[in-house]
């Protein structure tokens, strides 16, 4: 089912376009602190069905976001949203700085970007799936490198110089040349993670990338998502390990039934959620 089809303008106003060019410029400057991901008031229809309901956030450069919320509270349509993959019923995405999947026309319309375009900014954000998506007919090696080699239109010889060096930095030196199928789950969550670096992102969406894992395999895979963050990288995971949501988000966001519930640090959100809904929910998960 479809929603907003490329010659359907999205509602939004020409207020919200100026305040995506402010930004453009703030960054342009490299003056000011800005966020990388702006989104705001962000519906999606599948059909009559509303999964995003209005969902406002900012995330700063470098900060670890972390998502929770109940099965079927929208969290990952909001992730394929920020990337393009769905589109927007109502809204707008930036990130940092420029709208994400749409321009604006003459009329202060949003207008779809052509495919091209969109697969440009797509580029430069990473996303890591619960089920790795990896190429099963591709090495390790080969995983990592295709974008590089088809989007930034690197050399081979380049490409696997940096796919070497991203293996090994998930600590996967050994399995340059396996395919997917010889490799654990927590190995194929790492390459995958090492595939989203190659393409230099600016940002990082994890989808629960630790929740098709055997227990004794999360903490390699949130060891490196641990690294990412101590190096600066901005993150969004949607994840339930709330022993990485302590140790490493500087924010944790509660959704539920379409919308964020609340917001606020680890311990506060954890230890004192002021909602209903947020309590019942973290009393579940104990
Ligand atoms: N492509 C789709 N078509 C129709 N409904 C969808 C589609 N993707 C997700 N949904 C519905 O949207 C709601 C939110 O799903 P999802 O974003 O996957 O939630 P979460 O990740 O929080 O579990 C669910 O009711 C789900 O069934
Ligand atoms: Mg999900």
């Amino acid at each position: 089912m479809t929603e907003a089809s490329s010659d359907v303008p999205t509602r939004a106003t020409a207020a919200s376009a100026a305040t995506a060019s402010t930004t453009d410029r703030a960054d342009g400057n490299g003056a000011q602190a800005t966020s990388i991901v702006e989104a705001v008031d962000v519906h999606k229809r599948f059909g009559s069905l509303e999964v995003l309901k209005g969902v406002s956030l900012s995330v700063e450069r470098g900060e670890v976001v972390v998502l929770i919320g109940p099965s079927g509270s929208g969290k990952t349509t909001f992730l394929r949203c920020i990337n393009h993959f769905e589109k927007i019923d109502q809204g707008r995405i930036s990130v940092n700085g420029r709208l994400i999947g749409y321009r604006v026309d003459a009329k202060g319309n949003l207008r779809e970007e052509r495919a091209a375009e969109i697969a440009r900014q797509r580029a430069e954000i990473g996303f890591v799936f619960q089920h790795f998506n990896l190429y099963p007919n591709k090495t390790a090696l080969e995983n990592v490198c295709l974008g590089p080699r088809k989007v930034r239109k690197i050399s081979r010889d380049e490409a696997e110089e940096l796919g070497r060096r991203l293996l090994q930095r998930v600590g996967l030196e050994a399995k340059f040349d396996v395919h997917p199928a010889q490799l654990s789950g927590g190995q194929k969550q790492r390459v995958a993670i090492a595939r989203a670096l190659a393409m230099q992102p600016k940002l990082i969406l994890f989808d629960e990338p630790t929740s098709a894992l055997d227990p004794e395999m999360i903490g390699e895979v949130l060891a490196v998502m641990k690294s990412l963050a101590a190096e600066g990288m901005t993150m969004i995971v949607v994840s339930h390990e709330m022993g990485f949501a302590r140790e490493v988000a500087d924010r944790v966001v509660m959704m539920d039934d379409g919308v964020l519930v609340e917001e606020g640090p680890p311990r506060q959100i954890f230890d004192h959620p002021a909602h209903e809904r947020t309590r019942a929910f973290l009393a579940k998960l104990l």
